[in-house]
């Protein structure tokens, strides 16, 4: 059983049941403290679901991102598998911290922030151009704070909104899983070309 888990069943009904069971058998004044466990679970059952689980702390909006270096870009067209999550044109943004752990060959510290920039892609006249803004993607490293996704907190801003959120408590499942292919880079699929 993971910490969390541990944790969830010292909360609960369950493990206030079990808790109580053990005190019966051990001394009556144990009764007691299973009573107060039980009046947690209890008002933990009053609490919004959101609060119940152990949600990653939320990314902060990357401040000044479009000064920050270019890494790459890339196009990703029709017909590609990653097309409906990520179609269109995207730029990659390293802070100094993420441009160091790049040049280091996928080594990030603490502090490092890598933006992914999504635009819609239009084709004119034999060009592919920038439309509006999908999603600002970022990932930020924070060895302690995302310890649960590899040491990176994710978080996709929808559009140009600094507020809007399109990943929240999902970033293990809906951006981490993914990444997870490149555990011996880091968790970061782009590299630095000189
Ligand atoms: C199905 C796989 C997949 C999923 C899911 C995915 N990514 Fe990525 N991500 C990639 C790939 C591949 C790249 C490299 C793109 C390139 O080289 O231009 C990338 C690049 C990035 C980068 C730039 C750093 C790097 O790893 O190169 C950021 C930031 C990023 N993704 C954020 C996110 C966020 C936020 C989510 C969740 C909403 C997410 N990704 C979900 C595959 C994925």
């Amino acid at each position: 059983m993971n910490e969390t888990a541990q944790r969830i069943e010292r909360m609960t009904a369950a493990g206030a049941g079990k808790r109580a069971e053990r005190s019966r058998r051990a001394r009556p004044t144990m009764a007691k403290w299973a009573a107060r466990a039980a009046a947690a679970a209890l008002a933990l059952a009053a609490m919004p679901a959101a609060l119940q689980a152990a949600d990653p702390p939320p990314v902060a909006y990357p401040q000044g991102w479009r000064d920050w270096t270019h890494v790459k870009s890339m196009v990703i067209q029709p017909g590609h598998a990653l097309f409906d999550a990520f179609g269109g044109i995207h730029h990659l943004y390293a802070n100094k911290q993420a441009l160091a752990g790049y040049r280091a060959g996928g080594k990030f510290a603490d502090g490092s922030v890598i933006v992914f920039d999504l635009l819609e892609a239009k084709s004119a006249d034999n060009t592919v151009q920038e439309g509006a803004r999908k999603v600002l993607g970022v990932m930020v490293k924070d060895s302690r704070r995302y310890a649960a996704t590899g040491g990176w907190g994710y978080e996709g801003f929808k559009g140009d909104s600094k507020t809007e959120r399109a990943v929240g408590a999902n970033a293990a499942t809906a951006c981490h899983a993914c990444h997870q292919a490149r555990k011996d880079n880091d968790y970061v699929f782009s590299a630095w070309r000189p």
